[in-house]
């Protein structure tokens, strides 16, 4: 397993249901242009309670069912990025979750090309190590859980 020998880190990266169609493409493009390496990837329609349980964090906002609602309108793609930093990074390229914000900020992240509105933002990204284990176990299973231990047993981050 060559993965084994490098201490990268591991984040949740998905193509939101409003990217799918006219930008997927160039959003793999890009992952891969900067320096990601897909360890894992899937398309997926998400149940409604795959959507919620997804998002729980965010239950008692009132942007909730909205949201729910948006992520289950059609296929997304799942994808586990491998990089050094590759929670932060992910998150720098994707920009912040208001598009408006994102283009007079960053004009250069997806979010700001892509994004219609801060519903419909193109793009997820876990905010931390701990959300992107849970949500890579949650989306992928087990498979990713030998690299856990290892990462435990070694304390490689
Ligand atoms: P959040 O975790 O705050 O943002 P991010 O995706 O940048 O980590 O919110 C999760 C999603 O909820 C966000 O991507 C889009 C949706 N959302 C709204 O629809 N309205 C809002 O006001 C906010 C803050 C988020």
């Amino acid at each position: 397993e060559i993965n084994f020998f490098f201490p990268k880190q591991q984040t949740l990266a998905v193509i939101k249901p409003d990217a799918m169609e006219e930008h997927r493409e160039r959003i793999l493009e890009e992952i891969s242009g900067s320096g990601f390496s897909v360890t894992q990837l899937k398309e997926m329609v998400l149940s409604r309670e795959m959507a919620e349980e997804f998002y729980k964090e965010h239950r008692e906002k009132p942007f909730f069912s909205q949201l729910v609602e948006f992520m289950c309108r059609g296929p997304c793609m799942m994808l586990i990025l491998t990089k050094e930093n590759a929670v932060e990074e992910w998150r720098a390229m994707m920009g912040p979750t208001d598009p408006e914000q994102a283009k007079a900020t960053c004009p250069n992240s997806l979010r700001a090309r892509f994004a219609s509105d801060i519903l419909q933002n193109s793009v997820h990204g876990s905010s931390n190590e701990q959300h992107a284990e849970e949500k890579i176990s949650f989306i992928f299973g087990d498979i990713s859980s030998d690299c856990r231990d290892h990462r435990k047993r070694y304390q490689w981050y």
